[in-house]
């Protein structure tokens, strides 16, 4: 986000409502630096917020209906209060989906005008529509003087998504966008919510994360991502245990399981929980270096054990070794998206260009890239 985008939105609003807005709300996409397909295990996730957001201009309107424009696609939904049915689809359902969780919660959520632009990349595995769902959430709160903490912001969220939308992903996304803090990784317990605010000063130690997006579409998200999920869950009923996060002993849990894919999804899943808990460590003690061999194996974790990369993301990730990147992962849902790579400061483009160039030879699409600096949660930002 930038200046600009707040001065866009607004001018956007004026020309569209005439009238000025009320204010001017953001939220983050995010990158999750390890922990994937934990938080619906009950397990611990560790991601950060990134510096493209979701910006939207709104005010309140004397009627029951909201009205939201997307610059991006230059599209306007109108509904209404009858219009709040879950199932809803496209791009509208994540900010209707917000107002129906906050009146179904028993919030009194007022009619608004909002007008929004996002520049978190779609599709990516950078949780762009949770990035919506938290904006357009900040900004019907405080327009309706709700008083609701960052933590039960995400939960809100959340229940949009899963209940609303239909997916039936974890709390990761939407606590990322509200609870995040620049210059900090969240460490966030998905069982107790506890949540840590843990320094991510990666430029003094000459280390920067490189976010490339292999532009892979995530054609097969929904479905696998569902499968996984049941999987987990049957694991867990069969172990005898309310989630994966408590298995204590992962060789005894692998002999009582006979399905040789279940098992490797539950090892996965538990090894990843470990991984993260070492990662908090090695970032308490600025130690950033040793994070790499933990994305590292998080990786073939991910690619070897719950079955979710890709060819395109498993290419990136070992270019981006072979070019010098002390370590590489997936980020995100998977079957897609982006990699994360933790490279020494200044040598991002230099490391994408080489994958760029792996990725030519192979014929799959040019990969975008940027460096991914920790950046604010959502709040207001105008
Ligand atoms: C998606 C979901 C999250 C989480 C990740 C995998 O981003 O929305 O809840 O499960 O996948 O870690």
């Amino acid at each position: 986000m930038s200046d600009n985008d707040i001065e866009t939105v607004s001018k956007a609003f004026i020309e569209r409502h005439g009238r000025p807005p009320a204010g001017v709300w953001a939220a983050p996409g995010r990158v999750n630096l390890i922990g994937e397909h934990t938080d619906y295990n009950d397990g611990f996730v560790m991601p950060y917020a990134l510096p493209q957001r979701v910006t939207v201009a709104a005010a309140l309107r004397p009627d029951d209906t909201w009205t939201v424009t997307s610059l991006n696609n230059s599209d306007t939904q109108t509904f209404g209060r009858s219009d709040l049915v879950p199932g809803m689809s496209g791009w509208q359902a994540y900010v209707a989906g917000v107002v129906w969780a906050l009146a179904e919660a028993g919030h009194r959520v007022a009619g608004a005008d909002l007008v929004l632009t996002s520049d978190v990349p779609l599709g990516a595995g950078l949780s762009s529509s949770a990035a919506l769902e938290c904006a357009t959430l900040t900004a019907l709160a405080d327009l309706n003087d709700l008083d609701i903490a960052p933590l039960d912001r995400a939960k809100l969220a959340r229940r949009c998504e899963n209940a609303f939308v239909g997916a039936p992903t974890g709390l990761l996304d939407q606590a990322a966008s509200t609870m995040c803090t620049g210059d900090h990784a969240l460490f966030f317990d998905c069982r107790s919510f506890d949540s840590e605010q843990v320094p991510l000063d990666l430029k003094t130690a000459g280390l920067e994360i490189l976010v490339l997006d292999t532009k892979t579409p995530h054609a097969l998200v929904d479905s696998e991502y569902a499968t996984r999920r049941a999987s987990c869950e049957q694991a867990a009923a069969i172990l005898g245990v309310p989630a994966l996060r408590d298995v204590e002993d992962l060789d005894a849990a692998l002999d009582q399981l006979k399905d040789e894919e279940m098992r490797r999804r539950v090892r996965h899943v538990v090894t990843e929980n470990g991984r993260v808990l070492q990662a908090v460590q090695t970032l308490r003690a600025g130690d950033f270096r040793a994070l790499a061999p933990l994305l590292d194996a998080s990786h073939a974790s991910m690619r070897d054990d719950f079955e979710i990369t890709v060819s395109t993301v498993d290419l990136a990730v070992e270019a981006a070794r072979e070019a010098g990147a002390l370590g590489a992962r997936m980020t995100g849902g998977g079957f897609g998206g982006c990699i994360i790579a933790l490279v020494e400061a200044g040598s991002s483009d230099r490391v994408a260009a080489f994958i760029g160039d792996r990725f030519a030879e192979a014929g799959y699409h040019h990969p975008e890239h940027f460096v991914a600096l920790p950046s604010a949660g959502a709040g207001r930002v105008g």
